[in-house]
């Protein structure tokens, strides 16, 4: 079947010849996640802790875990919202003098390259918006307030409601020169299975704390830059996953 032999390449493994990648160059590293200016709002988030887990036995999170469509319409607490994104992105060690951050998921070379930003539509002391996570610092920075959120971000999701109206909604952006730093043409594969990685992690710590959470990779690519307002091309949006009670 040749009809997307072109489009398959990126499926296999782009291991093989030589490869001289920025790194090997000795050119900069691309920064561990996007840098927080002055100006930026910070919300410090509370320490994530395992005591918040409901459901403490792993086999039958992974039993349970399936995907939710269908979201109470209750409010996250910043809790909760903490211990997600800790245990999705949080730094747990930077090693390398910052060469690599560990976290959670797994990631290939450790680039980790992605950013997480969520859409809140309700969670306690958040006003409805975008907000940027940044793993290192465990804080979010407020990236724009917008009442309307819930309802872009359904039409981003190619009119999916359950999309815009949970109480929050996990939107990932690759920053691919991260990876292609390190890597170069062969990043891109890992970098997809990596966002995999993230994704799932995202379902068992949803499940430890019986809410749910749905992956979507069915959307609008502009209308989803736009919303978290990344340029499409340095960054853009990857993955999406969102949240609630069920
Ligand atoms: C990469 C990926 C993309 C997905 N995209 C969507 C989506 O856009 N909309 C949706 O409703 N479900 C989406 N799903 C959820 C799948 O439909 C779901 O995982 C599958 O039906 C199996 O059900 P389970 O997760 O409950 O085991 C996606 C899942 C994955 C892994």
């Amino acid at each position: 079947m040749k009809r997307f032999e072109k489009e398959r390449e990126i499926l296999k493994s782009g291991f093989t010849g030589d490869m001289e990648s920025d790194q090997m160059k000795g050119m900069p590293q691309p920064p561990l996640e996007k840098p927080i200016s002055e100006e930026d709002e910070i919300i410090v988030l509370p320490e994530a802790t395992g005591e918040l887990v409901k459901k403490k036995d792993i086999f039958e999170c992974i039993m349970d875990r399936k995907s939710h469509r269908n979201f109470k319409k209750e409010s996250l607490n910043l809790e909760e919202l903490s211990f997600l994104l800790y245990t999705t992105q949080g730094v747990k060690e930077v090693r390398g003098g910052g060469y690599a951050s560990i976290r959670p998921v797994p990631s290939a070379g450790a680039r980790h390259p992605f950013e997480t930003y969520i859409g809140v539509t309700n969670v306690e002391g958040l006003e409805k918006g975008i907000y940027r996570y940044s793993g290192l610092k465990h804080q979010l920075i407020k990236v724009k307030i917008e009442e309307e959120i819930g309802e872009k971000m359904t039409i981003g999701a190619r009119g999916q409601k359950f999309v815009g109206e949970a109480p929050v909604t996990f939107i990932w952006t690759i920053i691919p020169y991260r990876g292609e730093w390190r890597y170069d043409a062969r990043s891109h594969k890992p970098m997809l299975l990596d966002a995999g990685h993230l994704c799932h992690g995202l379902y068992l710590s949803a499940e430890a704390l019986n809410l749910g959470t749905c992956a979507i990779a069915a959307y609008e690519q502009k209308l989803m830059d736009d919303i978290v307002g990344v340029d499409g091309v340095d960054e853009f949006v990857v993955y999406m996953s969102p949240v609630g009670k069920v």
